[in-house]
């Protein structure tokens, strides 16, 4: 998921990594006991720090040929920041394919009356809210052409429009809160990361 946006360009693919912080405080919540599946894994970063944290996990992406939601494969559990674009066709093709499944989603994602039946079908077993709102993305804005993009926090910062050559507003939060949702039967309830 990550950087809804106000009218700006989308990223290729909806490429925006996981900051650090946004899932290093989950790791304690991760059995050690199960293979765990990264299924949209960009540049391969939930995995390398599940590894580092002697967890079993690996994982794949679709700009390495891989597509997820063709892949019948049953997993012992599925993690991802899954792409926005197809947040809700991950969560559902994910808790059919794995007994345990976190999926990190906007905290607002829940209320949507387009979304009411499939939340009241498959309500998640636990929440663990990002207490501190994690930033995916800077927001740009050309101050004399009006353009508007968003690029993956990480990239460098564009210096002028690369349209009219304008100055450009660069703002680094949406306002939005974000929460790793958990289907399965090993935790419940609130947790608060
Ligand atoms: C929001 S990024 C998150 C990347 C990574 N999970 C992370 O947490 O940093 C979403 C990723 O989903 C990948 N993706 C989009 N559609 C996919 C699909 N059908 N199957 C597998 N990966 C997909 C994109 O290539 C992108 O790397």
């Amino acid at each position: 998921m990550s950087s809804t946006k106000r009218g700006a360009t989308r990223h290729e693919a909806d490429f925006y990594s996981t900051p650090e912080a946004a899932f290093k405080p989950l790791l304690p919540f991760l059995s050690c006991h199960v293979k765990l599946w990264e299924p949209a894994w960009g540049d391969g970063r939930l995995v390398r720090w599940m590894v580092e944290a002697h967890l079993d996990a690996a994982g794949d992406d679709l700009k390495d040929g891989y597509d997820f939601l063709k892949d019948e494969s049953q997993r012992g559990c599925i993690i991802t920041n899954p792409p926005f674009s197809l947040a809700l066709e991950f969560c559902n093709h994910a808790i059919s394919h794995a007994p345990h499944v976190f999926m990190l989603l906007r905290l607002n994602f829940l209320a949507s009356a387009s979304r009411r039946d499939w939340w009241r079908a498959h309500p998640p077993s636990a929440l663990f809210i990002l207490s501190e709102r994690p930033s995916f993305a800077m927001f740009i804005k050309c101050h004399h052409c009006g353009q508007k993009f968003s690029l993956p926090s990480e990239s460098e910062r564009p210096k002028q429009c690369d349209k009219c050559g304008g100055k450009l507003a660069i703002t680094t939060s949406d306002s939005t809160d974000y929460a790793w949702f958990y289907w399965g039967g090993a935790h419940n309830g609130l947790h608060f990361l």
